[in-house]
C-alpha cells in the first residue's frame, strides 16, 4: 500500500497518555468530573442512545433501562483518567455548561496505529451541531498530536444522522456488515467507516 510510505511516524505506543481539554465554539471536551458522571446516568438510559448504539436488542429493553449508574459503572468512569490505552471525554454543551454525552477513542492497536471511535449524545444535546464539532475536535486531536494512522467505527444502517456526522469529518464507508445487529427480531446492517491520516491531511489541504 502506498499510504504507508507517506509518513514515517514510528510506533506511538501510548497515544492516549495525554488527556487533553479540547475547546470548540459549541462544546468543550474534557475528562469526566463527578458532575459529568452523574449526568451520564439518564443519557445512557435514553432509549434512542440505547437503540442507535446497538446496546439493546429490543424496544422493551430500550424503554426500561435504569437511569442511575451502578457502583461498578461509577468506578469505571472514575478510573478513566488513568487509562493510557483509551481516551474518554465528556461533551460539555457550552450553552448550558452541562455534560450532554461522551466521545471515546478505544480499542487501541498501537502496533498498527489504529483505534475505534464512538460517540453518544443525550436528547438535550442532539441536532444542534454538537456531535459534528465533537468528532472534528477529537479527530483533529488524534491526528494532530499522536502518531495514530487510522480511526475506525461502525454505524448502523438505521442511523443516517450519525453517518452524516462521520462523513462530514471525512470518514469513508468501507462496505456493509449485513445483518450484523438483531433488533426486535429484524436483522440490520452495520457500516464500517474509517478516517485515515491521509484523509485528514487531504481535508486540511496538506499532503
Ligand atoms: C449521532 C450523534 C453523535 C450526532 O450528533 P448531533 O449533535 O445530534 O448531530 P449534528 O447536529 O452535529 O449533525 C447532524 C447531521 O445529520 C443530519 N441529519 C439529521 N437527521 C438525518 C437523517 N435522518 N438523515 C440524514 N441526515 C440527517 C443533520 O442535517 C446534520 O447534518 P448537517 O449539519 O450537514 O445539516 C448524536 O445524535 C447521538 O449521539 N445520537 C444518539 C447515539 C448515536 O447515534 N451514536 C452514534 C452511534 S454510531
Amino acid at each position: 500500500m502506498s499510504d504507508s510510505a507517506d509518513a514515517d511516524l514510528g510506533v506511538d505506543t501510548e497515544p492516549f497518555r495525554h488527556k487533553p481539554e479540547l475547546h470548540g465554539d459549541a462544546v468543550i471536551l474534557h475528562l469526566f468530573t463527578e458532575n459529568d458522571i452523574a449526568a451520564m446516568g439518564p443519557i445512557l438510559a435514553d432509549p434512542d442512545v440505547l437503540r442507535l448504539t446497538g446496546s439493546v436488542h429490543t424496544s422493551a429493553e430500550a424503554l426500561n433501562a435504569p437511569s442511575e449508574l451502578d457502583e461498578s459503572t461509577l468506578a469505571w468512569y472514575r478510573g478513566l483518567a488513568a487509562r493510557p490505552d483509551r481516551l474518554d471525554l465528556a461533551i460539555i454543551d457550552r450553552a448550558s455548561g452541562r455534560c450532554v454525552g461522551e466521545v471515546v477513542l478505544n480499542e487501541l492497536d498501537a502496533a498498527n496505529g489504529s483505534c475505534n471511535l464512538r460517540i453518544l449524545i443525550g436528547p438535550q444535546g442532539r441536532d444542534r451541531g454538537l456531535g459534528t464539532e465533537t468528532v472534528q475536535l477529537i479527530t483533529d486531536h488524534a491526528f494532530g498530536t499522536t502518531g495514530l494512522w487510522r480511526i475506525g467505527l461502525q454505524v448502523y444502517s438505521f442511523n443516517p444522522r450519525a453517518r452524516r456526522v462521520y462523513e462530514r469529518a471525512g470518514f469513508r464507508a468501507e462496505g456493509t456488515l449485513r445483518g450484523a445487529l438483531r433488533f426486535d427480531d429484524t436483522h440490520l446492517d452495520a457500516i464500517p467507516m474509517s478516517l485515515l491520516r491521509t484523509d485528514w491531511n487531504e481535508k486540511l489541504g496538506g499532503t
